[in-house]
């Protein structure tokens, strides 16, 4: 297996799971909502997701890059760190608007969406922003096992926070 491509996206996993630890007060959209009365974003994102998301990436960026001599993986750039963390949260939040679309309430589950999103929006935005660097270290497979092992960790995690009684569902 590639470990590279793995260890560089590292910094947009965080980004995304820490913004639950960090979330909570105003939302970005600030309540407000479109004519039919849906929200735009929702209550589940917020500023603070947002802000405590993209420090808590950045700083893994940082430490990552102190260890990566020794663990003889590449550094990642700083552009290519804020394009992993701001484009976990911001293909989130994507995903949260489609949602609002759709009819879907905050926190209703929208299956593959709401796995991918962060990762999407996260591989996106570095490619963009670091293109030479992002196609040096994801090819096709690099990105492909990127997708694939950010599923099985979705799955795995949500079934053993079922098997524990962390969660109702296995979802
Ligand atoms: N969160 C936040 N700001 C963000 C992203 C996440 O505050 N930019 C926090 C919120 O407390 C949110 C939690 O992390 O409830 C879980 O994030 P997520 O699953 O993306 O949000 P949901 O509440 O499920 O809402 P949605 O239906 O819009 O995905
Ligand atoms: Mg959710």
């Amino acid at each position: 297996m590639l470990l590279a491509p793995l260890w560089c996206v590292l910094p947009a996993y965080l980004a995304n799971s820490s913004a639950v630890l960090w979330g909570g007060g105003i939302p970005v959209d600030l309540g407000r909502r479109f004519p039919d009365g849906r929200r735009i974003l929702g209550d589940g994102k917020t500023y603070r997701g947002f802000a405590g998301g993209m420090a808590t990436g950045l700083a893994l960026a940082l430490v990552l890059n102190e260890l990566s001599p020794l663990a003889g993986m590449p550094l990642i750039p700083l552009a290519a760190a804020v394009a992993f963390s701001a484009g976990a949260l911001l293909g989130d939040s994507a995903a949260s608007l489609l949602k609002r679309r759709l009819g879907l309430r905050r926190g209703r589950p929208a299956p593959g969406l709401d796995q991918l999103d962060f990762l999407i929006g996260a591989l996106s935005l570095a490619y963009l922003v670091a293109p030479d660097w992002f196609v040096s270290v994801y090819t096709v497979v690099g990105t492909v096992e990127v997708v694939a092992v950010t599923v099985v960790v979705h799955v795995s995690v949500n079934f053993f926070a079922y098997r524990t009684g962390l969660k109702a569902e296995p979802w």
